[in-house]
């Protein structure tokens, strides 16, 4: 079930399918993930042949959706999702009837895709932070903006993904869960877990893909040895 399994300082990095995974591992205090979308990623009119991304987002599942009771509110005390706005009405009811709260939050990009396709442009991406009693948000009054304009991720900072999370965006999610450990049951390259460690906190993450499994050691390998050359 698990076909790798490696503890790097504050982290533990797991290659497995989280569906088989995560409830095994018990309580974590905070689930925080980028999940692959449920939207339509055919098409795109002419600028489609400049989208090389789109292929690799076909090609490798991430516009299939996920199965919502993954996020089980009785081994979390909250959780933070980044959602397409074709999944908000499904994942929403899911998140209300599951925790006491939730807010939608908004990563708007500075530098969106130069497309409409007869929708509007994709300025933004949303993620629920959903909690239980006692898990609410933390940070000062400024941290608790439900809004980070940052830009996508491009070249190098890609890691060979197609929907990998820029630093600005993960660092200020993180200072806004409650204390503890946080887990990643969609890894990918491992944004999730650079910010957790970064801010002081210990990470599980989970990945099926072991290219972007081998990415994700490699960066929390990096993090973990800047971290402690600074201390
Ligand atoms: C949207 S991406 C996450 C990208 C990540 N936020 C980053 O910045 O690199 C979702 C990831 O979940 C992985 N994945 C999909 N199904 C999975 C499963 N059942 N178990 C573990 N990982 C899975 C995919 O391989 C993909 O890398």
């Amino acid at each position: 079930m698990i076909e790798r399994d490696i503890v790097i300082g504050n982290a533990r990095l797991i290659l497995a399918d989280s569906y088989k995974v995560l409830p095994t591992l018990g309580w974590v205090d905070a689930i925080v993930t980028d999940p692959p979308y449920e939207f339509r990623a055919e098409g795109g009119g002419m600028y489609r042949a400049e989208r090389k991304s789109m292929d690799q987002i076909l090609d490798e599942g991430l516009s299939d959706g996920f199965d919502h009771s993954i996020i089980n509110p009785l081994l979390c005390g909250s959780v933070v999702v980044f959602c397409h706005n074709d999944q908000l009405p499904k994942i929403l009811p899911y998140l209300d009837g599951s925790f006491e709260r939730q807010a939608v939050c908004i990563w708007r990009k500075k530098n969106p895709q130069p497309v409409a396709n007869k929708h509007y442009r994709p300025v933004m991406e949303f993620y629920v932070h959903a909690w239980n009693r006692g898990h609410h948000p933390h940070g000062t009054l400024d941290e608790l903006d439900r809004m980070i304009v940052a830009m996508s991720p491009r070249g190098e900072a890609k890691f060979g993904h197609a929907t990998v999370k820029p630093d600005a965006v993960m660092d200020k999610i993180i200072r806004n869960v409650a204390p503890g450990t946080i887990c990643d049951p969609f890894m990918g390259t491992g944004s999730t877990g650079v910010a957790a460690l970064k801010a002081g906190r210990r990470f599980i993450g989970i990945e099926n893909n072991p290219a972007h499994f081998d990415t994700a050691v490699g960066r929390i390998r990096e993090v973990t040895s800047a971290l402690a050359v600074a201390a």
